[in-house]
């Protein structure tokens, strides 16, 4: 089952959650059914609102990192990731560090994220 963790200043205490498996919610939509407030505008990869910051629990499985156009696109316009982290996460499977939280689509994995509260202010 996966399990996504949110740590925020925002937050009163770390919100865990368990998303239904074979399910295809984002993270965002994970997060805003527990009622926790990660930026959001656009919910297409566009605005870059939703940026986080994603770690993956030591230990366990990492599913196939799978990223979308548009939030390469808008990744690197913000300056959240290289042409190097792309080509990693499509050959090695090496997840970035920051993702769109609207993109992100939850798999069987244990995930810690991040975000500050802010628009794009991961
Ligand atoms: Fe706009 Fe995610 S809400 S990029």
């Amino acid at each position: 089952m996966p399990v996504v963790t949110f740590t925020s200043e925002t937050l009163h205490r770390d919100v865990r959650a368990y998303a239904t498996a074979g399910d295809t919610s984002t993270v965002l939509s994970v997060a805003l059914a527990q009622g926790v407030k990660i930026p959001h505008d656009c919910r297409d990869g566009e605005c870059g609102s939703c940026l986080i910051e994603v770690k993956y629990v030591e230990g366990k499985p990492k599913m196939a990192i799978a990223l979308t156009e548009k939030e390469k696109i808008k990744l690197r316009e913000l300056g959240k990731i290289t042409a190097q982290q792309i080509q990693d996460a499509e050959t090695n499977d090496i997840a970035p560090p920051y993702r769109l939280a609207c993109q992100f689509i939850v798999r069987e994995e244990e995930i810690i994220i991040h975000f500050t509260g802010e628009p794009a202010g991961a």
